[in-house]
């Protein structure tokens, strides 16, 4: 029998080459079935939002819990649906980090089990990395390189990606991310969790009239900063109600939103600017932002950029951005990973 080293060596040069990508970082546990990094067969995402949302936010032990009992149901509906048994897949794909470290290692103890029961190459998943090649799904025919913003609840990074396997980090935030900012902003303002959404559905009834944040240049290392953001919301909501004044919520979304979005946006401009690419590719829960895409999409524009962005289902957390990253590592014959994985909950874009 081959061995699983053999098997992943194959792939370099398979005509056909289809991926099991398993994803359990944070609070959706998710399972795709993926043919050439690029075409999905199956999709399945059962996610822990309603459970989470009790809380008012992730809560880590909670999320390991779920992830353990939905793992197996949630792979077996993904091979059910794609039409296939394990025994029909070239390579199991799992995120190893970044994220919460408890409901990564439910992922990759599934994963290593499945490649070890199969006799299947595992390949290790920067979860980073994973939500920018959602692009290469949505868009059959983009390619690196380009400069990817990655938005999401846990990551705020201006991307390098040269090429396929080919990502460094530009600039990121010193703090928070922009996602929890986001979902911070909102739990002060009563709204449910995940806040993001919430935020952007109530900031289109509302004018951004209300001044968080005097509006600074770009830093020249490219990094951006949202507690800052989080304390001037939490100080004009006090204002406010010393005052005994009413609250415009909208308009407080709006606000919010455009100075987390704005001084954002410049950023990646800037960060474009410093190459000859000609894209702009997001990623992340917060591309899902209708005034982050919009915004983009004006500043691209005017700055000769084209922008892309995925359908929401492939911005937040999935696994078909999972098994996309896989496949282009086994094509250059990377990322192959020992039964020995672990997770690595701080994981960095570009690090292994
Ligand atoms: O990528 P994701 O599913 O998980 C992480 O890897 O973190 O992103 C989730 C984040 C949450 O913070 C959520 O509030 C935010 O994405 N989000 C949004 C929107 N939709 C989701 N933030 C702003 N506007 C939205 N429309
Ligand atoms: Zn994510």
């Amino acid at each position: 029998m081959q061995t699983t080293s053999e098997r992943f060596a194959q792939l370099k040069d398979k005509n056909d080459v289809v991926i099991l990508g398993i994803e359990s970082s944070c609070d959706e546990t998710a399972a795709a079935v993926v043919k050439n990094g690029r075409q999905v067969l199956s999709s399945v995402i059962s996610t822990q939002i309603a459970i989470h949302r009790l809380y008012g936010g992730v809560v880590p032990e909670v999320a390991s819990r779920n992830h353990t009992l939905a793992a197996i149901p949630v792979v077996d509906e993904a091979l059910t649906k794609a039409g296939m048994t394990l025994a029909d897949v070239d390579a199991i794909a799992v995120t190893y980090g970044a994220g919460l470290i408890g409901a990564l290692l439910v992922g990759v103890s599934t994963a290593k089990a499945l490649s070890y029961a199969a006799n299947k190459p595992l390949i290790m998943v920067n979860h980073i990395e994973g939500h920018v090649c959602a692009n290469f799904v949505e868009f059959p025919a983009l390619e690196p390189p380009f400069i990817s913003l990655v938005a999401s609840g846990g990551h705020t990074n201006v991307v390098d990606v040269k090429d396929y396997n080919s990502y460094s980090l530009l600039g990121s935030t010193t703090d928070d991310a922009i996602g929890e900012a986001f979902d911070k902003v909102a739990r002060l303002l009563g709204l449910p969790y995940p806040g993001g959404p919430e935020i952007d559905r109530l900031a289109a009834q509302g004018e951004p009239n209300i001044t968080f944040f005097r509006k600074k240049g770009v830093n020249s290392d490219l990094s951006v900063s949202y507690s800052g953001l989080k304390t001037a919301v939490v100080n004009y909501l006090h204002t406010m109600e010393q005052r005994g004044e009413k609250i415009n919520v909208p308009d407080v979304c709006a606000s919010m939103r455009k100075a987390a979005v704005d001084s954002l946006v410049d950023t990646v401009i800037t960060a474009a600017k410093r190459t000859a690419y000609d894209k702009i590719v997001m990623a992340g829960g917060v591309a899902c932002n209708s005034y982050l895409r919009q915004k983009m999409q004006l500043e691209g524009k005017k700055n000769g950029y084209a922008v892309y962005y995925p359908s929401p289902v492939l911005c937040t957390d999935n696994a078909v951005m999972i098994a996309s990253r896989a496949y282009f590592a086994a094509r250059a014959g990377k990322d192959l990973a020992p039964l020995s994985l672990n997770g690595n909950g701080s994981l960095r874009v570009g690090e292994r």
